[in-house]
């Protein structure tokens, strides 16, 4: 079966893409730097695959380091995961943002280039759509009016590869536009394990039910939505990852240069809706309080997913209770996240 370099295979949706494509009999090669992310991970693929993959150590903007890694294996199709992703942070340091996340996509091209590979996944997200709300988005919303630094870079990488693939249009490149991804494996062995204090919803709520935060601040409760609070396209972490396996096959079959799809499910779920499916899930209620309104944030976000569903042959399995209980194993098996 084919090789897939997977960049940042070491993260939060990279890892659950690793099982996938390892489930659906791809060889999966991992290249991390482990800017965000700890290398138990790779014990944990070990213990739900069987198999321990083969792990690179790389800063993906190193480009002599990443043709090594093409030097040493037989390539097929790269999905680049591998980027810094928190918006807050992004608006404190805009030039690493801008540094990592565009100069690690440029490396990842140039080295495919060399070693002639032509099928490349990027990582892209809902925050090219900006500030509109005219939702559902449609792949061919309009793009731009991102609110920070993070989104802009999502943003211009697309068009780096769009520009690319006029001037290469043997390549096959498919940009994916997430949602919110959430939820855990089943096996409650990887999941999302930010650093320090969260600043994503269930991140949050999962700390907040297990205890290790007190109580959960819901930003605004007068948007113009039917319970007042934000409305956000929640999709599985494990149906993401399918989304993935879908894409590289699309890409041995498509004649576009550049294909996009949005990943999500196409259902807006309330913050508040989202709390109440996390008691469900934890058994006991989860303290909250309402606050402002934090800067940057719309009313509503969800995808259109007919084209995922009619090109890809995507569908989301998964609803807002499975990624909570998902969540809450995850939470409970690794109250403390992994050991570094
Ligand atoms: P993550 O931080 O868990 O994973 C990213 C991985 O990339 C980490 O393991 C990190 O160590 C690694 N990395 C970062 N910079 C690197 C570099 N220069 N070289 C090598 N490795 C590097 O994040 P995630 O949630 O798994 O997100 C994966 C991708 O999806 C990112 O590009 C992110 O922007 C995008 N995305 C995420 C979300 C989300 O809500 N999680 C939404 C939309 C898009
Ligand atoms: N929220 C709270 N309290 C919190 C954290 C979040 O009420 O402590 C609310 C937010 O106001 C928002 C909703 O929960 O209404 C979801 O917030 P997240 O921070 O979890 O997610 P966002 O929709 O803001 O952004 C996420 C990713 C971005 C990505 C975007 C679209 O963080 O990287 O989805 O894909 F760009």
């Amino acid at each position: 079966m084919p090789t897939i370099l997977v960049t940042g295979g070491n993260g939060y949706i990279g890892s659950h893409t690793v099982i996938s494509l390892f489930e659906n009999g791809y060889d999966v090669v991992i290249a991390d730097n482990l800017s965000n992310s700890k290398m138990e991970v790779q014990n944990r693929l070990e213990q739900i695959t069987g198999k321990r993959f083969k792990f690179y150590n790389v800063d993906c903007c190193d480009e002599s380091a990443l043709d090594k890694v093409f030097d040493e294996n037989q390539i097929d199709s790269v999905i680049h995961f591998a980027g810094l992703k928190a918006v807050g942070e992004s608006v404190k340091i805009p030039l690493e943002y801008y540094s990592n996340n565009i100069g690690s996509m440029i490396s990842v091209l140039k080295s495919m280039e060399k070693h002639g590979v032509k099928k490349l996944v990027f990582s892209s997200s809902a925050t090219v759509y900006g500030m509109s709300e005219d939702v559902p988005f449609t792949e061919q919303s309009p793009l731009g009016m991102c609110t920070n630094p993070y989104g802009w870079t999502k943003w211009m990488i697309e068009q780096i590869l769009r520009d690319y693939a006029v001037a290469h249009p043997e390549m096959r490149i498919c940009l994916l536009r997430y949602f919110n991804p959430v939820g855990a494996h089943e096996s409650g062995l990887i999941g999302e394990d930010p650093r320090g204090i969260p600043n994503n919803l269930f991140p949050y709520i999962s700390k907040v039910a297990g205890g290790t935060l007190e109580c959960l601040t819901v930003f605004g409760d007068d948007y113009d939505t039917p319970d007042g609070t934000c409305l956000r396209d929640y999709i599985h972490v494990c149906d993401l990852a399918e989304g993935h396996v879908k894409a590289i096959s699309f890409l041995g079959k498509t004649e576009d240069p550049v294909s996009v799809f949005n990943l999500g499910t196409g259902k807006g779920t309330s913050v508040k809706e989202a709390v109440s499916a996390f008691e469900k899930a934890c058994g006991h209620p989860i303290k909250h309080v309402f606050g402002a309104r934090r800067p940057g944030d719309i009313a509503v976000c969800y995808a259109s997913t007919e084209k995922a569903e009619r090109e890809l042959g995507f569908k989301a399995k998964y609803g807002i209770d499975d990624m909570c209980a998902s969540c809450w194993k995850w939470q409970t098996m690794n109250p403390e996240g992994l050991k570094d």
